[in-house]
């Protein structure tokens, strides 16, 4: 099939193109670069032995992009394209309005107009907000709590419409948990600005040397340890239920799968698991909960598995040795 990727250059875009690659998909990635840099594209053809075809362009060019439509003629675009920060969507809600919303709005005006009728959405767990039970199932009330969730639902929910206007139109919505891990070459992997906000990428950074503490956001939740207890899923597992997707979206008008392993780990066990794995020391601080935060968030998986017929088969083991070889092969300063 002819797949467009959004945001191809990025963490799950790049491991996804990996994938479609290997099993023969006709990739082009569209990506502004605003994340990811020239080099994924370079590594990408590294590992695949194969030329990767790119724009350098903004999803949010409608009249730019239905000209690439018009040429490309995809049979499907994967759409990964946006901003993923919960923190700065609180502080620059905008931004997140016009580049997720605006940008996905912009995309299906492009399909529209190109006659491109199947999409897969990367969408986030953050739209459940606070679990009022878990696993979480897909069929869990969306209420989500940031700007950054809103956006992601509002986006599902424009897909919805734009499913069901037309006979032929699909989309499939993932709803991923916590991906971590990298590409298990050390080639590819999670590069985010600054200093990270997420779990892994900071033990990472604590394990090499360059923070010199994790500080762990609360210790009396309900869970095992006291710690938040969350779903992580390989890069690798996340960018193989695309290529599941991709198989089955024309069967569906539209439909939401969960994308996560069904068990939780601790942030202390993630950071016992790592320490094996990196063979470092990683000192450790309590501090109080961080804003937002929810105890335990696990997902459902069986819907994915018996209609897609996929399931995460990597451990926070394979997770761990991953991110730390990924880390290892490219210190930055
Ligand atoms: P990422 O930032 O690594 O990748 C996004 C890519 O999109 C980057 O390469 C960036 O340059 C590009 N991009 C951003 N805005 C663009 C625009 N307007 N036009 C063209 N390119 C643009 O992020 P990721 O972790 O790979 O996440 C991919 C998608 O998955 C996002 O939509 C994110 O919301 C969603 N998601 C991520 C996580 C996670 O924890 N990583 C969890 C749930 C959902
Ligand atoms: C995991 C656990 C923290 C950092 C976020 C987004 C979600 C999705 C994935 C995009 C929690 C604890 C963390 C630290 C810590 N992204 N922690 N010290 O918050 O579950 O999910 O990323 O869609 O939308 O909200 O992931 O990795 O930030 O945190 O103790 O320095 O680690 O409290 O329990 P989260 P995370």
């Amino acid at each position: 099939m002819k797949v467009l990727v959004t945001g191809g250059a990025g963490f799950i875009g790049s491991h996804t193109t990996i994938e479609l690659i290997a099993q023969k998909h006709d990739v082009l990635i569209i990506d502004n670069f605003s994340n990811s840099s020239l080099e994924v594209i370079r590594r990408i053809e590294k590992i695949s032995k194969k030329t990767c075809e790119f724009l350098n362009m903004d999803i949010r060019e409608t009249s730019k992009l239905i000209a690439v439509f018009e040429k490309f003629v995809p049979d499907c675009v994967i759409h990964f394209a946006g901003l993923k920060s919960v923190g700065d969507s609180i502080i620059f809600p905008l931004d997140y309005y016009d580049n997720n919303f605006l940008g996905s709005l912009s995309l299906l005006k492009a399909m529209d107009a190109s006659g491109c009728k199947k999409i897969i959405y990367s969408s986030s767990a953050t739209v459940y907000g606070e679990p009022k039970y878990v696993p979480l199932d897909e069929k869990h009330p969306c209420e989500p709590v940031n700007p950054y969730g809103k956006t992601k639902l509002f986006v599902e929910e424009m897909l919805k419409d734009w499913a069901t206007s037309k006979d032929k139109n699909s989309a499939i919505i993932l709803r991923y948990f916590n991906p971590v891990g990298a590409h298990s070459s050390g080639l590819l992997g999670e590069d985010p600005l600054g200093v990270p906000n997420n779990l892994m990428p900071i033990i990472a950074d604590v394990a090499i040397g360059k923070l010199p503490h994790i500080n762990i956001y609360g210790n009396d939740y309900s869970t095992r340890d006291g710690t938040g207890e969350r779903d992580y899923v390989h890069v690798v597992d996340l960018a193989q239920a695309h290529v599941a997707a991709v198989k089955k979206v024309s069967q569906r008008d539209f439909d939401v799968f969960n994308i996560g392993t069904g068990s939780g780990t601790t942030v202390l066990e993630l950071i016992e698991e790592f320490k094996k794995a990196s063979g470092k020391k990683i000192s450790t601080n309590f501090v109080n909960r961080r804003m937002g935060d929810v105890a335990i968030s696990i997902a459902s998986v069986e819907k994915a598995k018996d209609e897609l017929s996929w399931s995460a088969v990597k451990d926070i083991k394979d997770m761990s040795s991953d991110a730390w070889r990924w880390k290892i092969q490219n210190m930055t300063e």
